[in-house]
């Protein structure tokens, strides 16, 4: 129901505090801190307000708050301006940053370089860069996996994004990369050399440079890379993409694949090592397909994966918030919202209530079997991939990277942790482990 059809009287003042004087909750939002953590939602419940980087924000937690932003019925909560905040000066224009009828077009062209047509062409190029990359992991013995992980996914994506086979100049664009999105959410957001916001904008020009003269190739090219898909791909009414729409769009893509997916991949490894049971389980299943690399029918075939990156996915939330800001008077579960507030919502939380995830701190891939389908709780209570028409249009092709590259280093390695070994996780924009996970690796 829009506020338009509800009286004002209705609807409550959102409960909430400010929190220290001046600077409110900037500190704890900016480092992380108020991530994984549900004390907001036990104090005031899904919807509450507070004071961070100047501003009012109202937080939205758990499955009905964070569904209702995300659903979106009455077009008030505007993805743009509130992603804009943290991450516009370096994605701006990426596909998550436009709205309403402009990001419908955007979306219905980008769609093209999505199809499983498409994504059946990535996936010989990226299992061809994950054998050539796991050839370079040490046969056994330690190995810090995230930054192993995080080479491996930029690889991945440099190949089968723009064609290119990992050079030197790889390095440079993952620098570029991680400088931008750590800048998401500086406390001190001035171009000051030195500090996280000037190298996000300094990492935004290096990766415009490295995209752009590429352009005329790609256009008059016939690649199968995601770049070539972009240059080509067409709407309905036959519109394509600009220059520069193609770059903002790479320069996002790449940002948005790039992170998630190394993530994933790390607390994936993570839990299969704290659960030799489950690494057995994952490991019998690829041995069973009887191919060192998974073609794209067979991906399916991975039953047992399929429920540990969800599970995985559940417990370190990839993109553990997402942001808003509404457009004009509206409501979140019966309160008022006024227009243009900015809105947190808090996908963390969502995946850990145990109103909808019993014992939610476990490692259990099982919840998501069919005879417990733990995700079916609530229509909101799992979206690592959102929900609405911003629903992440690299769903598949996350879930065919990470399930493709998790296939390989399974046959070739057993994955060990210290039995008191536990990960642990910096939530500053998006996550990851503040030690790069030191596995033990053993060559089978
Ligand atoms: C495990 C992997 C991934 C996770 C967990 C993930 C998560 C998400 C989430 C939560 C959103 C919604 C953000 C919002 O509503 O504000 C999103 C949007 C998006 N994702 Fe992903 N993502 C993943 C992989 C990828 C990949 C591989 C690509 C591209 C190849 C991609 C491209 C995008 C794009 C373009 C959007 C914006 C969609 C739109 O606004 O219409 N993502 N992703």
């Amino acid at each position: 129901m829009s506020t338009t059809e509800r009286t004002d009287a209705t609807l409550r003042e959102i409960p909430g505090d400010a929190g220290l004087p001046v600077i409110g909750y900037t500190l704890q939002f900016a480092t992380g801190r108020m991530t994984a953590d549900r004390r907001r939602y036990d104090k005031y419940g899904p919807v509450s307000w507070m004071k961070a980087f100047g501003k009012t924000w109202v937080s939205a937690q758990g499955p009905d708050a964070c569904g209702e932003v995300l659903r979106n019925r009455d077009h008030a909560f505007d993805s743009g301006p509130g992603w804009s905040f943290f991450i516009g000066p370096f994605f701006r224009r990426g596909l998550m940053l436009l709205d309403g009828g402009e990001h419908h077009r955007h979306r219905r062209i980008m769609q093209e370089a999505f199809t499983s047509q498409r994504l059946a062409g990535y996936l010989d190029p990226l299992n061809e860069t994950v054998a050539a990359g796991l050839a370079n992991w040490p046969s056994s013995g330690r190995l810090d996996f995230y930054p192993a992980i995080k080479q491996l996914t930029l690889d991945v994506a440099t190949r089968t994004f723009m064609g290119v086979r990992a050079d030197a100049e790889a390095d440079r664009v993952n620098g570029a990369f991680v400088d931008c999105v750590r800048a998401a959410t500086a406390a001190v957001r001035l171009p000051v050399p030195g500090l996280r916001w000037n190298k996000g904008l300094v990492g935004r020009r290096t990766l415009e440079r490295y995209l752009r003269p590429q352009l005329v190739a790609k256009r008059d090219g016939d690649g199968t890379d995601l770049f070539s898909a972009l240059c080509h791909a067409r709407g309905e009414d036959g519109e394509a993409f600009s220059d520069d729409d193609v770059v903002n769009h790479m320069i996002f893509l790449l940002m948005a694949a790039h992170d998630t997916s190394t993530i994933t991949l790390t607390s994936m490894a993570y839990y299969l090592a704290k659960h030799p049971e489950w690494q057995d389980r994952c490991r019998e299943e690829s041995l069973a397909l009887g191919t060192d690399t998974v073609p794209y029918d067979r991906l399916d075939e991975l039953v047992s994966l399929d429920l540990v990156m969800k599970e995985a996915m559940r417990l370190v939330v990839p993109v553990p918030g997402v942001a808003r800001r509404t457009s004009k008077d509206t409501e979140l579960c019966g309160f008022r919202v006024p227009a243009n507030t900015m809105i947190s919502a808090h996908l963390w939380s969502v995946h850990h209530l145990e109103e909808y995830w019993p014992d939610p701190e476990r490692f259990d891939p099982g919840r998501f079997a069919e005879d417990r389908r733990e995700d079916k709780s609530h229509r909101y209570a799992f979206m690592p991939f959102g929900n609405g028409v911003h629903k992440c249009i690299g769903m598949y092709f996350g879930g065919m990277e990470i399930k493709a590259a998790m296939h390989q280093i399974l046959q070739r390695y057993r994955l060990s942790v210290p039995t008191a070994y536990t990960m642990p996780v910096d939530w500053t924009s998006l996550p990851r482990p503040r030690d790069g996970l030191p596995l033990t690796l053993y060559r089978l």
